[in-house]
């Protein structure tokens, strides 16, 4: 009876083990967006980003390039950070970073607003699908759920989005590597692409949104 109590206990240690009973690898993968409240965003995603984004940051910081809001912004937009819903085309990204100060002070509560087109380029001006804000968490994180944009014409990939601070807004647009079209996009800044990789599934992406306060 005993060595059948062995056989069990050991076969429990593996699966454990074999589940990540320590966890602590898959803490980006397994954080779960949750923008619905302030407190409950500061709660679940204080950790999130934190474990697979370090903030990148250099004082003295440049600011973001502030670019067009362009024609399909839509006004009122739900709180939301996890855009990306069932059948919507495009490559599953996965955008995490922070919101700071020009002396890389991460700023908590920022509100950062984002909007753009599925991954073939379509935006959606009659209901909400890829748009919606979110807060920064205490900690000044944030982290967006969505696609990959896709091109559409006299455009390279972008995602829109407006970040406000203290009352002010400053309005860009995020840029994505390795992009033919991004050269003759008259709007493309190449100080505000993003850090991505596409060899994870999502693909991942990082960018520190540096705003114009001390
Ligand atoms: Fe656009």
């Amino acid at each position: 009876m005993s060595f059948v109590r062995i056989i069990v206990l050991a076969l429990a240690t593996a699966f454990l083990a074999a589940c990540g009973g320590g966890g602590q690898t898959l803490t980006l993968a397994s954080a779960t967006p949750t923008p619905t409240t302030s407190a409950a965003s500061s709660t679940a995603a204080s950790s999130a980003p934190a474990a697979g984004t370090a903030l990148a940051c250099t004082a003295p910081a440049q600011p973001i390039v502030e670019l067009t809001e362009g024609p399909y912004y839509k006004a009122n937009p739900p709180q939301n950070a996890a855009l990306r819903t069932a059948g919507v085309a495009g490559t599953p990204l996965t955008l995490t970073g922070y919101v700071v100060s020009k002396s890389c002070q991460p700023i908590a509560n920022a509100k950062l607003d984002f909007w753009q087109a599925d991954g073939n380029g379509n935006y959606d001006n009659s209901g909400y699908t890829l748009r919606g804000w979110q807060l920064t968490t205490a900690s000044g994180a944030y982290r967006l759920e969505t696609v990959i944009p896709g091109l559409y014409p006299g455009r390279t990939e972008h995602i829109h989005f407006k970040v406000t601070v203290n009352g002010t807004t400053y309005t860009s647009q995020l840029f994505f590597p390795g992009v033919s079209q991004n050269e003759g996009d008259s709007i493309y800044s190449s100080q505000m692409l993003v850090k991505l990789n596409t060899n994870t599934s999502p693909a991942t992406a990082t960018f520190t949104f540096v705003v114009n306060v001390a």
